[in-house]
């Protein structure tokens, strides 16, 4: 089963994947965590090319295809083989990323990136896509707060964070059987308690 963590910078799902994945392998499953953009050699390159600092020249479209081919990478060298053995992957981020940020964000046709995200991942999409929704201005504030790193994407103003997270929940409404929204404005803990319900629930409704 294919599960991909999705949300607005700083909604705290990077922190909450690896917990994820400890509880799903105590329940039985075997679990492969991975995260956009990177998760292979070749993806990891691509990655520093995107967040580099001095790299402000990137025009839109660049920066699309590479995360378009840091993903088509990572499908075909980690993600395809392992639903193949049947493993469950918790993918922080994917296609939909790229819907939210560079469509709904920087107003990139979505019709044409819905068209190249399927030629990138050979048309595979997540079983499941959970949103962890927080509001933009929480969501950056927290990140700066926590200390992360600052990155080049990080950059974009308030304005742009609002469209990505309204674009996020315009996907999460249109497509429920795929999504569902996870509240990210929480504590840690209560947002993983959430998020472990949520996740075993679809898992055990997948495999029955
Ligand atoms: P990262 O430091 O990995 O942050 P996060 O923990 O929030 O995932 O940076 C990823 C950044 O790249 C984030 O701002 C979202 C952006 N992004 C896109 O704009 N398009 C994409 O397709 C992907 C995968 C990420």
């Amino acid at each position: 089963m294919f599960i991909s963590l999705e949300g607005p910078d700083g909604s705290g799902k990077s922190t909450q994947v690896q917990p994820l994945a400890e509880y799903l392998s105590r329940e039985g499953y075997t679990v492969f965590t991975t995260r956009e953009p990177g998760g292979t050699t070749i993806s990891d390159q691509v990655r520093e090319v995107l967040m580099r600092l001095d790299n402000r020249s990137m025009y839109p479209r660049t920066e699309t295809l590479l995360f378009c081919a840091a993903r088509a990478q990572l499908v075909e060298e980690v993600i395809r083989p392992r639903l193949q053995r049947g493993e469950i992957i918790l993918c922080d981020r994917y296609a939909d990323s790229t819907l939210a940020y560079q469509g709904y964000g920087h107003g990139n046709d979505l019709q044409i990136l819905q068209q190249l995200l399927d030629f990138a991942t050979g048309g595979l999409w997540p079983d499941l896509t959970i949103l962890f929704d927080i509001d933009a201005i929480a969501g950056l504030n927290r990140r700066k707060v926590g200390g992360g790193e600052w990155n080049r994407l990080d950059d974009y103003q308030i304005a742009f964070h609002q469209r990505v997270r309204d674009g996020y929940l315009t996907m999460a409404h249109k497509d429920p059987k795929r999504w569902a929204i996870v509240n990210a404005d929480q504590e840690i803990e209560k947002v993983q308690v959430d998020l472990r319900r949520l996740v075993l629930e679809r898992i055990k409704t997948a495999r029955s």
